[in-house]
């Protein structure tokens, strides 16, 4: 069975244990909240978690370490050095930071290159996507290592190509959420409206056909040629391709909406 550290066991770190454990992995958790005993009983009854006594403990025999401390780049820091310290040198060291590049996380540190960051979406059980963020130190074994690991434990994992602040997820969320206020601030909108407007058409659209695809459909069957190569490398033309793509949009749309108005 192998064995993944957690460390931190707030709202993110306890979701990953359930995820790891859930899967058959041996999880042993270390923090020094004084209930983390109390809530390990109460949260993993007959699941193979265990609280640590100490950080070693649970670095002890790890097989991959999942940090889920605070948002600190100094207390990141100390627990960084203890991993790399003891930890074998075969062991992914994954941070779940929402903001931190992995490149100030390993700064100094001995491991850089077994350090990435392994971003979750909240809440982890349930949201698929892990973003896979390697630092300019960080090598390609470890990502490899992390995305076998994040997939067997059935998320999602998207490797970024280079490492940038918030990563793509949130960035991404915090354009879309500028726009948001600014028109409820502008009076175009009410708050309430703009929510039901989203789910009612982008909402439900982007769980099914992501910006890219959903605007190379926008082309028809001539596709967006005249507009993005790229694109049509990844989704191809032509009507066949686009009779395709479309229905299987329309069956994930109305599988989604029917989902939706199954749960009232
Ligand atoms: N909450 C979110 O929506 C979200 C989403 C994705 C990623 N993250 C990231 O995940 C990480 C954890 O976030 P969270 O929301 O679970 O925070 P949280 O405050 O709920 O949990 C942090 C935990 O770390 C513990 N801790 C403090 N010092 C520690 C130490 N020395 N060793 C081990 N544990 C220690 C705390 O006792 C606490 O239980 C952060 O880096 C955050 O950016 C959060």
């Amino acid at each position: 069975m192998q064995k993944v550290a957690i460390v931190g066991a707030g709202v993110i770190g306890l979701s990953w244990a359930r995820l790891f454990a859930e899967k058959g992995w041996s999880v042993e958790i270390s923090d020094p909240r004084p209930d983390l005993q109390k809530i390990i009983d109460e949260s993993f009854g007959g699941l193979p978690v265990r609280a640590a006594a100490t950080l070693e403990a649970a670095l002890d025999g790890a097989d991959f370490v999942q940090e889920a401390g605070p948002e600190r780049l100094d207390l990141k820091h100390e627990l960084y050095a203890t991993f790399a310290a003891r930890t074998r040198p075969d062991v992914v060291l994954a941070s779940s930071t929402s903001s931190l590049v992995p490149s100030a996380i390993s700064e100094g540190n001995p491991a850089a290159d077994r350090i990435l960051v392994g971003h979750p979406f909240n809440p982890p059980q349930l949201i698929p996507l892990v973003e896979v963020v390697p630092g300019p130190a960080t090598e390609q074994w470890a990502v490899d290592r992390a995305t076998e690991v994040y997939a067997e434990i059935g998320k999602q994992p998207i490797t970024l190509q280079k490492e940038i602040p918030a990563f793509v997820g949130n960035r991404l969320q915090k354009v879309f959420l500028d726009e948001c206020v600014y028109l409820v601030q502008q009076g175009v909108v009410s708050a309430g409206d703009l929510d039901e407007l989203v789910k009612a058409s982008l909402g439900l659209r982007w769980a099914t056909v992501g910006p890219f695809e959903s605007n190379h459909l926008g082309g028809g069957p001539g596709g967006m040629r005249h507009l993005v190569e790229h694109v049509e490398a990844a989704y191809g033309t032509g009507p066949e391709n686009y009779e395709r793509l479309a229905a299987r949009r329309d069956a994930r749309t109305r599988a989604v909406s029917h989902a939706l108005a199954d749960e009232g």
